[in-house]
C-alpha cells in the first residue's frame, strides 16, 4: 500500500520547501520530494537558490568584496595591508560550508514541521480516486499518493546552440561558482543579473572580465537613470561591457574558448577567454515530470500553465516558482508556495506582483520595486520624481561608499508611491522600506514625514521622498 499524503510537493527549492512547511503548519500530512544530490550522494534540499544560486553567489560576492577592499579601500582608512593573497580554494570551501548549513537547516525544518522528505526524482504516474500517484525514484523506488500536488521544479540555465555547458570551459551558474583558480581572461555572455554578479566576483578577484550583451540597452528592466549610473560605475571598476553584440561561433580549445562576435558597429571580433560564463536566462524545468501522463498543460514557452492563483489545468494540482510565469526570484517562489498552501486550506493566500522587490547584488547594489520612469511614461501616468545622491549622505561618506542615489516616483495627483529605485550601498536592505510603503499604499509625503535614524543610509530614502516635493534638506 503506497504512503498517502494530503499534500505532495515535487521540488525542494524556495517555492517547494516553503510550500511544504506552510502546508504542514496548516495541519496537512505533507511530503516533499527533491532530487538535488550533494557530492557525497546525499540529499541537498534548497534547490537552485541554496545550491547554485542566491546563497553561494552571495558568499562569493562577500569574499571577493573583502578582498577588493583590503586591496584598495582600506588604504583610505589608514589601514595598510601587505602580502595580500587570495586563497581561492578556501574562499570556495567557505561558500560550500554556507551552502551545507542551509541544506541542513531545511532538513531540520522538515523534521520540526513533520514534513516527510523523499530524496529522489518525482514523476506523475496517474490520477485516480481524487488523488494523484507520484513515483519517487531515489535509492529505492516507491509510489506515494497526494490529494493535492504542488509542482515546484524550478529552472535550468539556458545554453547557446553549439556551446553546451561542460562546466570546465563553458560555464553555467553552476560552474561559475566553482572556478578553481582566478582566470586571467573571463568572458561573460549576457549582461543580466547572473552575468553582472558573477562577473563582479571574478573581476574583484583579479580577472579581466569582458561582458557581451545582445541588447543595445544596458539592464533594460531597470529604471533608465539608475541603469545609466550603474553602467558608468561598473565600467569605472573595469568591467568591459559590450552592448548590441551578435554572438557567432564559439570554439573550444584545449584550455581556452574562442568567441566570435560582431559588435554594434558591425566589426567582427575573435575573443579568446580562459573561461566563458553563459548567462542568457533560464528555462522552466519540467523534464521527467511525466506531465503528459496526467495531462498537465504547459504554456507556449514551456512553463507550467497556471492562473493567478497558481492553479494548473488539473484539479488539485498547483505550480509555483520558476516553473511558472513571473519573475524568477526566490522570494516570489516562496510567496507563491505559502499562498498555495493557504488556498488548499480554504484561506485567501495572496501574492502582490506589484510589490515584489528586485535586487542585483553588485557593488554598488541595485534594487527596485514598482514601476520605472520609462514604464510610467509608456503607461501615460502623470508622475513626480525625486532623487537624492548618497554623496550627500553622512553615513555613506563615513562608510566611504558614496556612489549612487535613491529615486522616488509618485503619482502627480495623489502622491502615491509608484516606484522606488536605488543604486548604492546596502540597496538590498533599503528597498524593504519602499516595499512596505507601497504595500500600505503610502504617499511620498508619508515617507518624507517619518523620522529616520541619523546617520543612516535610510536618510537618503527620506530625502528622496522630500525631493518629490522639491524640499530636500541636505542637497
Ligand atoms: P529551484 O530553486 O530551482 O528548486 C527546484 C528544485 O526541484 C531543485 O532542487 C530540483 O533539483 C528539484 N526538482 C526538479 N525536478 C524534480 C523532480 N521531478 N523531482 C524531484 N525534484 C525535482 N533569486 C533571488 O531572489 N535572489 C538572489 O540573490 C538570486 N540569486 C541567484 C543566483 C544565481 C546564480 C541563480 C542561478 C539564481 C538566483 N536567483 C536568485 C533565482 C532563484 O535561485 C530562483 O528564483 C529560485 O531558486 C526558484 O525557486 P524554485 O523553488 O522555483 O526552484
Ligand atoms: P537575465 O534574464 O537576467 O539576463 C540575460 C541577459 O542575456 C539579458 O540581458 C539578455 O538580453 C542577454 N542575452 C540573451 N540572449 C543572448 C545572446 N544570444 N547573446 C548575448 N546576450 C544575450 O538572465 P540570467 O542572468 O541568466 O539570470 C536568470 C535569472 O535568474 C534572472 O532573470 C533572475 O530572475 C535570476 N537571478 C536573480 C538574481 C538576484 O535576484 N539577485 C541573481 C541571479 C539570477
Amino acid at each position: 500500500m503506497s504512503k498517502q499524503f494530503d499534500v505532495v510537493v515535487i521540488g525542494g527549492g524556495p517555492g517547494g520547501y516553503i510550500a511544504a512547511i506552510r502546508a504542514a503548519q496548516l495541519g496537512f500530512s505533507t511530503a516533499c520530494i527533491d532530487a538535488w544530490t550533494n557530492d557525497k550522494g546525499g540529499p541537498a534540499p534548497g534547490g537552485t537558490c541554496t545550491n547554485v544560486g542566491c546563497i553561494p553567489s552571495k558568499a562569493l560576492l562577500q569574499s571577493s568584496e573583502h578582498y577588493e577592499h583590503a586591496g584598495h579601500a582600506f588604504a583610505d582608512h589608514g589601514i595598510s595591508v601587505s602580502g595580500l593573497e587570495l586563497d581561492v580554494a578556501k574562499m570556495l570551501k567557505r561558500k560550500d560550508i554556507i551552502v551545507k548549513q542551509n541544506n541542513d537547516g531545511i532538513v531540520y525544518l522538515f523534521k520540526k514541521n513533520k514534513v516527510t522528505f523523499f530524496h529522489g526524482h518525482g514523476s506523475f504516474v496517474k490520477a485516480a480516486d481524487g488523488a494523484y500517484e507520484i513515483k519517487v525514484a531515489g535509492k529505492a523506488e516507491e509510489t506515494i499518493t497526494g490529494k493535492h500536488i504542488i509542482v515546484a521544479t524550478g529552472s535550468n540555465a539556458r545554453s547557446l546552440p553549439g556551446a553546451a555547458f561542460d562546466e570546465e570551459l563553458i560555464l553555467s551558474n553552476d560552474g561559475a561558482l566553482k572556478i578553481a583558480a582566478v582566470p586571467k581572461k573571463l568572458g561573460v555572455i549576457g549582461a543580466g543579473v547572473i552575468g553582472l554578479e558573477m562577473g563582479s566576483v571574478w573581476r574583484r578577484c583579479g580577472a579581466e572580465v569582458t561582458v557581451l550583451e545582445a541588447l543595445q540597452t544596458f539592464l533594460g528592466a531597470v529604471d533608465e537613470q539608475i541603469a545609466k549610473e550603474a553602467h558608468k560605475l561598473f565600467v569605472k571598476q573595469g568591467l568591459s561591457i559590450n552592448l548590441g553584440v551578435k554572438i557567432g561561433e564559439i570554439v573550444k580549445g584545449a584550455n581556452d574558448v574562442t568567441v566570435n562576435y560582431t559588435d554594434d558597429k558591425g566589426t567582427e571580433h575573435k575573443a579568446v577567454f580562459d573561461k566563458l560564463i553563459i548567462s542568457i536566462g533560464r528555462t522552466p524545468n519540467t523534464n521527467g515530470l511525466n506531465a503528459e501522463a496526467v495531462g498537465l498543460a504547459l504554456d507556449e514557452r514551456g512553463f507550467i500553465a497556471v492562473d493567478g492563483d497558481c492553479k494548473t489545468n488539473l484539479p488539485n494540482v498547483w505550480a509555483v516558482g520558476d516553473v511558472v510565469r513571473g519573475p524568477m526570484l526566490a522570494h516570489k517562489a516562496e510567496e507563491e508556495g505559502v499562498a498555495v498552501a493557504e488556498r488548499i486550506a480554504g484561506q485567501h493566500g495572496h501574492v502582490n506582483f506589484n510589490t515584489i522587490p528586485w535586487v542585483i547584488y553588485t557593488s554598488p547594489e541595485i534594487a527596485w520595486v514598482g514601476r520605472t520612469e520609462q514604464q510610467l511614461k509608456a503607461d501615460g501616468v502623470a508622475y513626480k520624481a525625486g532623487t537624492f545622491p548618497f554623496m550627500a549622505n553622512g553615513r555613506a561618506r563615513a562608510l566611504g561608499d558614496t556612489s549612487g542615489m535613491v529615486k522616488f516616483l509618485a503619482d502627480a495627483t495623489t502622491d502615491e508611491i509608484l516606484g522606488v529605485h536605488i543604486v548604492g550601498p546596502m540597496a538590498s536592505e533599503l528597498i524593504s522600506e519602499a516595499v512596505v510603503a507601497m504595500e500600505f499604499r503610502a504617499s511620498s509625503e508619508d515617507i518624507a514625514r517619518i523620522c529616520h535614524a541619523h546617520p543612516s543610509l535610510s536618510e537618503a530614502t527620506k530625502e528622496a521622498a522630500l525631493a518629490v516635493d522639491k524640499r530636500s534638506l541636505n542637497f
